[in-house]
């Protein structure tokens, strides 16, 4: 392996690392640097968030996923190849995708072959060459298989969930490794080409705009979505199946694209005419929408437990296709999907947030003021298992205290601040995350920016406190 070409690094620096390497006992007998050259070591199979430590890979960082995927709905059968661009963060000898079932047929590394392990839901792959830490390097995977969805720590399912005729794919919080190879933390987010091979007969929705439509062999239709903004994983979407879509704009020159199951078509007509209406309020209250495509999808119940606020096309259950459900995801396209948290730990700035959009959306358009949101929630027993900003564990991420207590400390600070700087502060929220990762702490130290002062008695009761303070 000689990698002096491609380094620029000196050779005592690479020295001092290889020494420095084998002092930690990092470096692999019998395998001895080439002389001036990088001592790539394997990136990490894991970022180590405290709730998902095997989520995500380290060592490297994805700027773009091309996938082009193929669906068989008779036998369940998915045929994929991932296009992967990617810069190595590390001197890497080896990088981890994650990967939950399927089969790899093979992979590249910049067009060379590259050797393939499979480990569990990790994936790895050692490419010929060692890629020195700057270097932009594209991974392709091909893989094919019948994908198995998840069970969350929760009980909750959630990935590539077949229906009768066709399929959706989820992926909170880790669902997206059942579909397709990736770095699937949401602390890489990445723009992403989806491209759905399936029979004519079905629609083929994914996130963002249809850049193009087109026949495909055996009686099948090629399908290519484009999201050309960053997006985490976990909001990569694909819907293959008898869908009754309809196309139409928002706030000017936004595509939107619904997609109903056709039996749920006249029943939710109303509702989803509005969703330019309810997109256009929350921009006036949260700044320009981050994206530039809209929409929503409709499916049957009996398949998924929840809505999801998928980029730029939410998925909703019939049963939970409500006004607001539709606000709370709608905002989590500000909230999550633009603004997007560092680690799984920092989930509230999601779900507490989508939930005060319930909040001030009833408030200004249902005459319930949010200090009565506000009072019901801190009477709910159910909100004071543990405190927002501290999960106890993965099963807990999507539990009651962090959507009420979660909005319950932005009430707070509202009260706090007062409307007028509270609502600088959601906008500027908004702003200086926007298309970024964010944690609890960005958002404290950024309140406190804004207001002038430190805000400690806010945090310490309603955001990390555990008990229910005496007074709302
Ligand atoms: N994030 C979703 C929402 O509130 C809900 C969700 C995603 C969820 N995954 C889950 C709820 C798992 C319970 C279990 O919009
Ligand atoms: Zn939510």
């Amino acid at each position: 392996m000689t990698q002096t070409s491609r380094t620029g690094r000196s050779p005592r620096a690479a020295a001092v690392t290889a020494a420095a390497l084998a002092a930690l006992g990092l470096l692999a007998a019998g395998c001895t640097p080439a002389a001036g050259g990088v001592r790539g070591t394997p990136g990490a199979s894991g970022v180590q968030d405290p709730y998902f430590p095997r989520l995500g890979n380290g060592g490297y960082d994805v700027s773009h996923y091309a996938l082009d995927l193929a669906f068989d709905p008779d036998g369940g059968r998915l045929d994929g190849t991932a296009r992967i661009t990617a810069r190595a963060t590390q001197d890497l000898s080896a990088l981890n995708l994650d990967l939950a079932g399927l089969t790899v047929a093979g992979a590249t590394v910049d067009g060379e072959p590259a050797a393939v392990n499979r480990a569990g839901d990790e994936l790895t792959l050692r490419p010929r060459d060692e890629l020195p830490r700057g270097t932009e390097f594209t991974v392709t995977v091909d893989y094919a298989g019948v994908p198995e969805p998840l069970t969350d720590p929760d009980g909750s399912t959630e990935g590539w969930l077949n229906t009768s005729d066709g399929a959706v794919a989820v992926g909170e919080p880790a669902g997206s490794m059942t579909w397709f190879p990736g770095n699937h933390h949401p602390s890489d987010k990445a723009s992403y080409e989806i491209a759905l091979t399936a029979p004519s007969r079905l629609a083929a929705l994914s996130n963002g705009v249809r850049v193009s439509t087109g026949p495909a062999s055996g009686g099948r239709t090629r399908t290519v979505w484009r999201q050309p903004e960053p997006m985490a994983s976990y909001l990569a979407t694909v819907m293959i199946g008898r869908y009754e879509t309809s196309t139409g704009t928002a706030l000017g020159d936004v595509p939107v694209v619904t997609a109903v199951e056709p039996s749920l078509a006249s029943a939710t007509a109303a509702l989803r005419a509005e969703l330019p209406t309810l997109l256009a309020r929350q921009q006036d209250r949260f700044g320009p929408y981050p994206f530039g495509a809209a929409g929503a999808v409709i499916i049957t119940d009996g398949l998924l437990g929840y809505a999801l606020e998928t980029q730029t096309r939410p998925v909703f259950p019939a049963s939970s296709f409500d006004r607001t459900t539709l606000v709370h995801e709608l905002a989590h396209q500000w909230f999550g999907n633009s603004v997007t948290p560092e680690s799984w730990q920092d989930i509230w700035l999601n779900e507490g947030f989508a939930t005060y959009a319930e909040w001030l959306y009833a408030e200004e358009h249902g005459s319930v003021p949010a200090r009565d949101s506000f009072l019901a929630a801190f009477a709910e027993e159910a909100n004071w298992a543990f405190p927002p900003a501290d999960p106890p564990s993965a099963e807990n991420l999507f539990d009651p205290p962090v959507y009420q207590r979660g909005a319950m400390v932005l009430h707070k600070l509202r009260e706090t601040v007062g409307d007028e700087v509270f609502d600088e502060l959601l906008r500027g929220w908004a702003a200086k995350y926007r298309h970024a990762n964010a944690s609890t702490g960005d958002f404290t130290g950024y309140a406190e920016s804004v207001a002038g002062r430190d805000l400690d008695a806010v945090w310490d009761v309603w955001l990390y406190g555990k008990d229910r303070p005496a007074e709302p």
